[in-house]
C-alpha cells in the first residue's frame, strides 16, 4: 500500500505543479534569508507569492515548523489560517531554544482557488538566548602592549576525532576581530563585530564552519582596536568604550553520535605580536610583511615563543545576535588612470568614490617600503588634496618581504577615489591595484531610471552616497576624522535609502542604540552610537531621527514591531521637548539649525538663507508629535493618542503665535522656514496657499535656485508639487548651475558632497575643516525622484506597499522615467514614456497588494490598458478623474497604460 501511494505521489506531483500557478518565494525570518545566528524569541515569517493571474490575493496560509529538515516532528503548525498576511506573521509556537536550527514551509490558497503546494524549505538557526549559555572567557593580551598598539594574533590547537554533523562559531570582540580556522578566514564579513552603543551591547556573529573542521585543527583570531579604543570623534580621543581589546570565541561541534563538545577562547590560548604593527580607522594601517608568520592560523606551527593570554572578566550581559547585514566586500574597481601630478606625484584614479580598501600585488626586495595615501579629489591644479580628511591619516605603510606578495587591509576603511603612491621603488603596475567597496550588505531593492543622463548620474551619486556610508551605522561621511552616525542625515535621507536598499534591519539595529544612548530626560545624542559626550544631544531635526525612522520603517516594510520597541523612546523623545518648552513654545538649548543652507560670500545683500533656529525647532517638535499621534493610533493607545492630539494643537498654536504675522508671513523669510511649515501643516488651511506663493516668490527670487540647508532640503520638492508647482519643482532638480544638486555632477562628482560648493566653479575647494565629498544628506532628493517623478508611493493606511500609489510625473522635458523596488510582496515597477508624445506607462503590482494608479489623462474614456479601452476591462476598476488623472485601482499582473 505504502508503495503504491508513493508511486501515486510521484506520479501526482508533476501534474499538480503542472496546472498549480501560485508559488510562494523568497522565504525569510526576520528580514532575512535563512539567517544564522538570531536571537529574536518570537521570530516573524516573510515570504511572497507568484502568479500569473492577474489579482491574485493571498486567502489563507499555513506554515510549519520542524528541527529536521524532512518536517517528520512538527515544532509548530499554524493551521490553516484565513489570511491575507504574508510580512512579518509571529511565530507562534512554544518557545525556541539556543543554538538551534529551525526549518519552516509555508503554503498558500488565493481567491481564484489555487494552492500554491508546500514552499521550498526555509531555515534560521539561533544564537544563545541566554547570558547562561555562553561558557567562554574573554580573551586578551597576555603582555605589555606595545605603544603602536600593534595587533595582537592569538591561537589554539584541537582535535575532534568523531564525524561532525556541524560545527558552529561564535565570535565577537572588545575591539575588532578576524577569525581564522585551519588557515582559512571564517565568514566573509569584515570590521566585525560592527558598532553598537558597547557600553550597553555587543553583537556577536554566527558562522557555520562545518566543513572547515579536520581531525586536527588550529583556531587564529587577530584584534584590532576599531571604534572601541581608536581614536573616534573629531577631538583626538580615543580609548571610548576602554582601552583594552579582547574576544570571546565558541566552536560549538555536534557530532554525528549526537554528542557536543565546545572549543572555547580561554586560557590555553597564546598570543604575540605579527606584521600588523597599527590600525586604526582614521589612520589606517602599518604593515610590515618580514613579520608574517607563515601558518600561525594552521595545525602543527612552532609557537615556542607565543606566550601566555589573559582572561578578562567582562561576563556575557552585553552579548546580542547581530541583527542586521554584515558588512561585506561589493563592488570592485581597477584604476581607469595612472597620474603624475604637476607636484610629481604618482597617483591611481578610480574613477568611483568609493568606501573601502585596496588590494595590491607587489614585487620587491625585503624592506622595501611604500606608503599609500587616500583622497577623495584632485585640487584645481590637479594634486593630491587631503585637506579635507582633517587629523584622518587615511594611509597605509607597508613594508615588503622578498618576492611577490599580495595584501589587503585589516581593520580600517578609507573614503577615497583616488591613491597616491610614496617611496616605491619598484614599478607600479596599475592592474595590480583593486579598490574594493564595503558597505553593510544590504539586499539592493531600487532602481531609478531616466532619459535625462546627468539625473541617473545623481541617481548614481546617491546610491554611492549610502553604500559608502552605511557601513553598519549611517555616518555622517566616511574619509575625515568623523565617520559617526549623525542623526540628522540619517533622518533626511532615510526615506530615500528604503528606497535604495532594505534598510529594515540596519535602522532596526541603529535605533536600538539609539534608545540606549538616550539620555535619561529623553534628549537623543548627535551620534548614534554616542562618542560624544551625554552634553551633545537634543537638537531639533537631528533627535527627531528617534520618531521619524522608526515611522518611516512602519510606512515602508509595514513593521508594527518597531514602533513597539520604539515606543518609549520616541515618547521620551517628544517629553523632553515638551518639558523644555514654555507654553509649549520650544525656544531653548543648542541646535544645528537648517545645516550648510545657502550663503554667499559676500553678503553684502542679507541673501544668506538663515533660519531661525527656534522656529525650526518648533516645526519638528509639532513633526514628532504628529508622528506620535499616528504612532499610538496604529498600536491602540488611545489614551496617548488624545494627549498627542492636545499638545499638537498648542504646539501649533504657540508657532503662529511666536513665528507668523497676521498676515501669514514667517518671521524667516527663507524657503526651509516654508518648506516645514508647509509640510508640517503648521499653518491652518486659510493661509496655506498664500505661504507656498511666498516660497515659490523666494525660489525665484534667487534665480531659480534653492537655498536650503539639511532640513530644508528633503521636503523642498515634495511641498512645491504639493501646492501645484511641479513645473518649479523640475526647475530645480534640473538646475545646474550653484547651488542645485547637478552642479556637483557636471563638476564630476561621483557621490553627493556635503555641500553644494564642495569646489567652486573656478575650482577651489571649500574649507577644508568641513567639506566631504561623500555625504549623502543632501541625496535626499532620491525620495522626490522615486515618489513624484516615477511615481510609487506607500499608501499610510496599508504600509509595507500592501497597497500603493502608482502616480508618474510628466514634466522637465523628460520623456521616460522608470522605478522599480523590491518589496517584501515582490517587485513594484513604474515605467512611463513618451515616445514622439506616445505616452505609456507600465506598472508591476505584485501578489497579494493592490495600487491606486493614476493615468495622466483628462479622461478615462481615451485610456486604454493593453489597447483595450479601461471602460470595459474587467481587471481594473475606474475610480474617477482628478487634477488631469485618470484613477484606477487594480491587482496584481503587469499593466500598460496608453492614452
Ligand atoms: C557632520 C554633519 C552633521 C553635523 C552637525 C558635521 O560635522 O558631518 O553631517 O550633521 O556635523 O551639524
Amino acid at each position: 500500500m505504502k508503495k503504491f501511494l508513493l508511486a501515486l505521489a510521484i506520479f501526482l506531483v508533476p501534474c499538480i505543479s503542472l496546472f498549480a500557478k501560485l508559488s510562494v518565494v523568497q522565504l525569510r525570518t526576520e528580514n532575512q534569508i535563512n539567517p544564522i545566528g538570531m536571537d529574536v524569541k518570537v521570530p516573524r515569517f516573510t515570504w511572497y507569492l507568484e502568479s500569473e493571474k492577474r489579482n491574485t490575493l493571498q486567502k489563507a496560509y499555513e506554515i510549519r515548523i520542524s528541527t529536521s529538515e524532512n518536517f517528520r516532528q512538527m515544532l509548530w503548525t499554524s493551521g490553516k489560517v484565513e489570511s491575507d498576511q504574508s510580512v512579518l506573521v509571529e511565530y507562534e509556537g512554544s518557545p525556541l531554544e539556543s543554538n538551534t536550527t529551525y526549518f519552516w514551509q509555508v503554503r498558500t490558497w488565493d481567491n481564484h482557488g489555487q494552492s500554491s503546494g508546500w514552499s521550498k524549505t526555509g531555515s534560521f538557526r539561533t544564537g544563545y538566548f541566554d547570558p547562561a549559555d555562553w561558557s567562554a572567557d574573554w580573551v586578551g593580551l597576555g603582555f605589555e602592549e606595545d605603544e603602536n598598539r600593534s595587533s595582537p594574533y592569538f591561537r589554539k590547537e584541537f582535535s575532534s576525532t568523531k564525524k561532525i554533523k556541524s560545527a558552529t562559531a561564535y565570535i565577537t570582540a572588545r575591539g575588532l576581530y578576524q577569525a581564522y580556522l585551519n588557515g582559512e578566514k571564517i565568514g566573509d564579513d569584515y570590521l566585525t563585530p560592527g558598532w553598537t552603543a558597547y557600553q550597553d551591547r555587543i553583537q556577536y556573529q554566527v558562522y557555520d564552519v562545518t566543513d572547515k573542521v579536520k581531525s586536527k585543527n588550529a583556531l587564529g583570531v587577530v584584534l584590532g582596536s576599531g571604534w572601541y579604543r581608536g581614536y573616534i570623534g573629531f577631538s583626538g580621543q580615543k580609548n571610548y568604550y576602554g582601552d583594552e581589546i579582547s574576544f570571546l570565541m565558541e566552536l560549538v561541534l555536534e557530532y554525528a553520535d549526537g554528542t557536543k563538545e565546545r572549543i572555547l577562547s580561554d586560557d590555553s590560548w597564546t598570543c604575540n605580536y605579527g606584521p600588523i604593527l597599527s590600525a586604526d580607522i582614521y589612520n589606517g594601517e602599518i604593515y610590515d610583511a618580514r613579520m608574517e608568520m607563515a601558518g600561525w592560523n594552521k595545525e602543527g606551527f612552532n609557537q615556542t615563543n607565543w606566550k601566555a593570554v589573559q582572561i578578562k572578566d567582562y561576563g556575557y550581559e552585553s552579548l546580542v545576535a547581530t541583527y542586521n547585514e554584515p558588512i561585506r566586500k561589493q563592488e570592485t574597481f581597477k584604476p581607469i588612470e595612472m597620474i603624475t601630478t604637476p607636484k610629481g606625484e604618482k597617483v591611481l584614479d578610480f574613477g568611483q568614490n568609493l568606501v573601502g580598501w585596496v588590494q595590491f600585488k607587489v614585487k620587491g626586495k625585503s624592506g622595501d617600503k611604500f606608503r599609500m595615501t587616500h583622497a577623495e579629489i584632485l585640487d584645481k591644479d590637479g594634486n593630491f588634496y587631503t585637506e579635507n580628511l582633517r587629523a584622518a591619516k587615511a594611509e597605509l605603510i607597508y613594508t615588503l618581504k622578498e618576492g611577490e606578495q599580495t595584501y589587503e587591509p585589516h581593520f580600517t576603511f578609507f573614503g577615497f577615489r583616488y591613491i597616491r603612491i610614496d617611496d616605491f621603488e619598484g614599478d607600479i603596475i596599475p592592474e595590480d591595484f583593486t579598490a574594493v567597496a564595503l558597505y553593510s550588505d544590504m539586499e539592493k531593492t531600487g532602481e531609478f531610471a531616466s532619459s535625462h543622463e546627468l539625473i541617473n548620474q545623481l541617481q548614481h551619486n546617491i546610491q554611492w552616497g549610502q553604500r559608502g556610508n552605511f557601513l553598519d551605522v549611517p555616518t555622517d561621511c566616511p574619509q575625515r576624522d568623523e565617520r559617526l552616525g549623525w542623526t540628522g542625515d540619517a533622518q533626511a535621507f532615510s526615506r530615500t535609502a528604503a528606497y535604495n536598499f532594505n534598510v529594515h534591519s540596519f535602522f532596526t539595529k541603529w535605533l536600538r542604540d539609539l534608545e540606549l544612548d538616550q539620555r535619561e530626560d529623553g534628549a537623543v545624542p548627535f551620534v548614534i552610537p554616542n562618542v560624544l559626550g551625554k552634553d551633545a544631544a537634543g537638537s531639533a531635526g537631528w533627535a527627531d531621527a528617534a520618531t521619524i525612522i522608526p515611522w518611516d520603517m512602519y510606512m515602508v516594510y509595514g513593521d508594527r514591531r518597531i514602533l513597539e520597541e520604539q515606543y518609549e523612546s520616541m515618547v521620551n523623545w517628544v517629553g523632553f521637548m515638551e518639558s523644555n518648552s514654555k507654553d509649549h513654545l520650544w525656544n531653548t538649548g543648542f541646535h544645528f539649525g537648517d545645516w550648510l543652507f545657502y550663503r554667499p560670500d559676500d553678503d553684502n545683500d542679507g541673501r544668506a538663507a538663515v533660519t531661525d533656529k527656534y522656529l525650526i525647532a518648533q516645526c519638528f517638535f509639532a513633526h514628532s508629535v504628529q508622528i506620535m499621534i499616528h504612532t499610538a493610533k496604529v498600536l491602540g493607545k488611545e489614551a496617548d493618542q488624545k494627549n498627542y492630539e492636545a499638545l499638537l494643537k498648542n504646539v501649533k498654536d504657540a508657532f503662529l503665535k511666536e513665528y507668523v504675522t497676521p498676515n501669514g508671513r514667517l518671521v524667516s523669510s527663507t524657503q526651509t522656514a516654508y518648506v516645514l511649515a508647509l509640510h508640517f501643516d503648521m499653518l491652518p488651511e486659510s493661509m496655506r496657499e498664500d505661504a507656498a506663493k511666498r516660497l515659490v516668490e523666494n525660489i525665484r527670487s534667487y534665480g531659480v535656485h534653492l537655498t536650503t540647508g539639511f532640513l530644508g532640503t528633503p521636503y523642498l520638492n515634495h511641498v512645491l508639487s504639493r501646492f501645484g508647482y511641479d513645473g518649479l519643482a523640475f526647475e530645480l532638480l534640473l538646475r545646474e548651475k550653484y547651488p542645485s544638486w547637478l552642479y556637483p555632477v557636471t563638476m564630476g562628482a561621483t557621490t553627493i558632497w556635503e555641500r553644494w560648493d564642495g569646489i567652486k566653479p573656478n575650482g577651489d575647494v571649500q574649507v577644508p575643516s568641513m567639506n566631504s565629498y561623500n555625504h549623502y544628506a543632501y541625496g535626499a532628493i532620491g525620495d522626490w525622484m522615486y515618489r513624484n517623478l516615477a511615481g510609487i508611493d506607500t499608501d499610510p493606511e496599508h504600509p509595507g506597499y500592501k497597497e500603493f500609489v502608482v502616480k508618474p510625473l510628466l514634466g522637465g522635458g523628460f520623456t521616460h522615467a522608470k522605478g522599480a523596488l523590491d518589496t517584501y510582496y515582490g517587485k513594484i515597477v513604474s515605467e512611463w514614456k513618451l515616445d514622439n508624445g506616445q505616452f505609456s506607462l507600465e506598472v508591476q503590482v505584485p501578489v497579494n497588494t493592490r495600487a491606486t494608479v493614476y493615468i495622466p489623462s483628462t479622461s478615462s474614456s481615451t485610456v486604454k490598458e493593453n489597447n483595450n479601452s479601461i471602460s470595459s476591462s474587467q481587471s481594473l476598476k475606474i475610480l474617477g478623474e482628478e487634477n488631469g488623472y485618470v484613477k484606477v485601482e487594480i491587482g496584481s499582473g503587469i499593466y500598460t497604460f496608453t492614452r
